[in-house]
């Protein structure tokens, strides 16, 4: 029956380390809803989603004004800590100016109803919604950007002092190479290398920036940020198709961990870099002090996100770029070819959601024993999204049966536990998503949450995996 399925599946990870950080993530645009209210303004998705018409981000999870049911359902099931994100907007409608007093007041509220029910709140500031204001300027491409960032985080710092952890930013590589290179979000260009490997650049710098600021402001909190890491394995063990992992892992992975934790993008790195721009007729600016301000940062992250769904396989590719993004659902309806780097291909014996993302759990072990060698600056690791999407119907009467999200959060919460034995000083894991929430580019349908949300009426219903998310929680 029910129990001895999730007695068997509590099995397999037998406990969780005592004091582990077991949390659910949401992020501001995807949850609060509400994109009008009190004073907020337009983020860079507003007027684009409502030009495609394909979905509206209201009334999304309406976490704007559920979250204390959200927050209380986080606490009877067992999480000791939630994500949320500041809506730039909210506090800043223009970006920049005068501080929206409704919108710090939201999030003095939503840190309040957390810790008061013991979900510690891990705070992003940027989540993918750059201000409509500043993204028409440029967003990261343009360099004033940084400093509007700069100044908001102080903002932020020296408002909510309850809070106690930061991330700067959100994945990088994703919204550079979402923006950029496979064009699923606005500006929606395809293989424009310049602009991403620019806007990997301007966001360290600007994520540097705020760290150096925060650690000048001597608080009382920790600081670091996210990136979403995708190890890239050859599809077979060719000598062009390992560069092809190479070229590609440098583009997405390593120059970002390099000038995260090294502050430097080492030779090399830059040599895979620059053979990537070179074909591509790409290049990089990077300015005077650049390099200082990431050094000085480097080794003053306190912790370090990091996000993981997917590994890659890739083979060696000349041809040229081009890319398809599977954004309904329909299983092998992607395909991603990089000009000189190459093109990812499907794995035979490596299952596939229907959004083609393949489920790959010894791809994060390998990740984080990785970071841990190569990174030490890194320090303290929090798992700080991952989770499976699916599409969800919700009967009106039975619990939501989940099983595959639950396999699939079993078998990386192992991988996890795995290469922490081994050394590797991981201290939490965030589920991808507390509740569900629409996905950027693939509207409602793809389902993430441990708490079934019915966008009509608003109500929660629990999955099973909250059921199973709690049974581990007791284990603690
Ligand atoms: C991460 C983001 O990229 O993955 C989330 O930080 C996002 O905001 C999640 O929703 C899942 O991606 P998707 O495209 O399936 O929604």
């Amino acid at each position: 029956g029910e129990n001895q399925i999730m007695s068997d599946l509590l099995n397999r990870v037998t406990t969780l380390p005592r004091g582990f950080v077991w949390g659910g993530a949401t992020a501001a645009y995807q949850v609060e809803g509400a994109t009008k209210a009190d004073g907020k303004g337009k983020t860079m998705w507003d007027d684009y989603l409502e030009e495609q018409g394909r979905f509206s981000p209201d009334p999304a999870s309406d976490f704007y004004h559920l979250y204390p049911t959200d927050i209380k359902l986080a606490q009877d099931y067992g999480l000791n800590a939630v994500r949320v994100s500041i809506a730039w907007t909210r506090i800043f409608p223009q970006g920049y100016g005068e501080p929206n007093e409704k919108g710090v007041a939201y999030y003095h509220r939503l840190f309040k109803e957390c810790i008061d029910h013991g979900v510690t709140p891990y705070v992003s500031l940027h989540h993918f919604d750059s201000p409509k204001n500043l993204f028409d300027a440029g967003d990261w491409l343009n360099r004033k950007n940084i400093d509007h960032f700069v100044d908001y985080a102080r903002f932020c710092f020296t408002e909510f002092t309850e809070v106690k952890n930061w991330f700067t930013v959100n994945e990088l590589i994703s919204l550079a190479l979402s923006q950029y290179v496979a064009g699923n979000f606005p500006p929606n260009h395809h293989f424009d290398i310049s602009s991403a490997i620019q806007a990997e650049h301007n966001e360290l710098l600007a994520h540097a920036r705020v760290v150096n600021l925060y650690k000048s402001l001597n608080l009382d909190g920790r600081i670091g940020l996210i990136h979403v890491l995708q190890p890239i394995y050859p599809i077979t063990n060719t000598k062009e198709n390992q560069h092809a992992a190479d070229l590609y892992d440098a583009f997405i992975n390593r120059f970002l961990l390099d000038g995260t934790f090294l502050g430097e993008y080492s030779d090399e790195t830059m040599a895979l870099i620059n053979e990537i721009l070179s074909k591509n007729d790409a290049h990089l600016d990077i300015q005077r002090d650049d390099m200082e301000i990431l050094k000085a940062a480097s080794t003053r992250n306190d912790y370090f996100g990091l996000n993981y769904y997917q590994s890659q396989f890739i083979q060696a590719y000349d041809g040229p770029s081009g890319n398809e993004f599977n954004g309904t659902g329909e299983k092998g309806t992607t395909s991603f070819s990089f000009h000189g780097v190459g093109q990812l291909v499907p794995k035979a014996g490596v299952p596939t959601t229907d959004w083609d993302w393949n489920i790959y759990p010894e791809g994060l072990y390998d990740i984080l024993k990785r970071v841990a060698r190569e990174y030490p600056n890194s320090h303290t690791i929090y798992i700080t999204e991952n989770g499976l999407g699916l599409k969800e119907e919700y009967n009106g009467e039975d619990i939501i049966q989940d099983d595959k999200r639950i396999d699939y959060i079993d078998q990386h919460v192992d991988a996890v536990l795995r290469a922490r034995s081994e050394g590797v000083d991981v201290q939490g894991y965030f589920v991808w998503s507390l509740q569900d929430q629409f996905s950027w580019a693939n509207g409602y349908n793809k389902r993430y949450g441990l708490f079934y949300v019915d966008f009509d009426t608003q109500k929660r219903h629990v999955k099973k995996s909250a059921q199973w998310f709690k049974a581990l929680a007791d284990t603690m």
